[in-house]
C-alpha cells in the first residue's frame, strides 16, 4: 500500500476534555504519523466554509456552531493507506456504532460532538489539508 497523507481535526468536545494527546497516542499506535499540528479557534463563519458540502443538511446550523465553540486542533497523518487507517481508528460516526476501541467508541459523546474529523477519499485530503496547511508546514 502507499504513503497517504490524510486530514484530521480534533473536535471542540475532545479539546475541552483535555483529550489531545489521548487521540494522539490512538493514531500513533495504528502507524499513523502526526506530520503537521496546530491547534487554532474557528469562527462560526470559517466552520461553515470548511463544511460547505453538509450546507443543505439539517444539521449543518449545529455543527457549525459546535465547530466554533472552543478550540480545534487540525493534523495532517501520513502513514501506508492513511485514510482508511485513519477512519478505522476513528470509527463509526455515531458512537453508537463505533467498534469498541475505536477513537468514537472511547470518547464521542454523541453523532455530532464525536471527538474526531478524518477526510474520507484522498481528493478530500488533499482539498482540506491545503484549506489549514501551507506546503513548508508539512514535516515528514
Ligand atoms: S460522514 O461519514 O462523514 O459522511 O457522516 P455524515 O453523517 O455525513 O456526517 C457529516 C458530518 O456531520 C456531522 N453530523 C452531525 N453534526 C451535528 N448533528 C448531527 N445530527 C450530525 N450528524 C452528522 C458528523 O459528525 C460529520 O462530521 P465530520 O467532521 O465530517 O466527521
Amino acid at each position: 500500500m502507499a504513503l497517504e497523507r490524510t486530514f484530521s481535526i480534533i473536535k471542540p468536545d475532545a479539546t475541552r476534555r483535555n483529550l489531545t494527546g489521548a487521540i494522539n497516542a490512538k493514531f500513533e499506535e495504528a502507524g499513523l504519523r502526526i506530520v503537521a499540528q496546530k491547534r487554532i479557534h474557528l469562527t462560526k463563519a470559517q466552520a461553515g466554509e470548511f463544511y460547505a458540502v453538509h450546507a443543505e443538511r439539517p444539521f449543518y446550523d449545529e455543527l457549525c456552531e459546535f465547530m466554533a465553540s472552543a478550540p480545534i486542533v487540525c493534523q495532517v497523518l501520513e502513514g501506508e493507506g492513511a485514510i482508511a487507517k485513519n477512519r478505522e481508528v476513528m470509527g463509526a460516526t455515531n458512537p453508537a456504532d463505533a467498534a469498541p476501541g475505536t477513537i468514537r467508541a472511547e470518547f464521542a459523546e454523541s453523532v455530532g460532538e464525536n471527538s474526531v474529523h478524518g477526510s474520507d477519499a484522498p481528493e478530500t485530503a488533499a482539498v482540506e489539508i491545503a484549506y489549514f496547511f501551507s506546503g513548508l508546514e508539512l514535516v515528514g
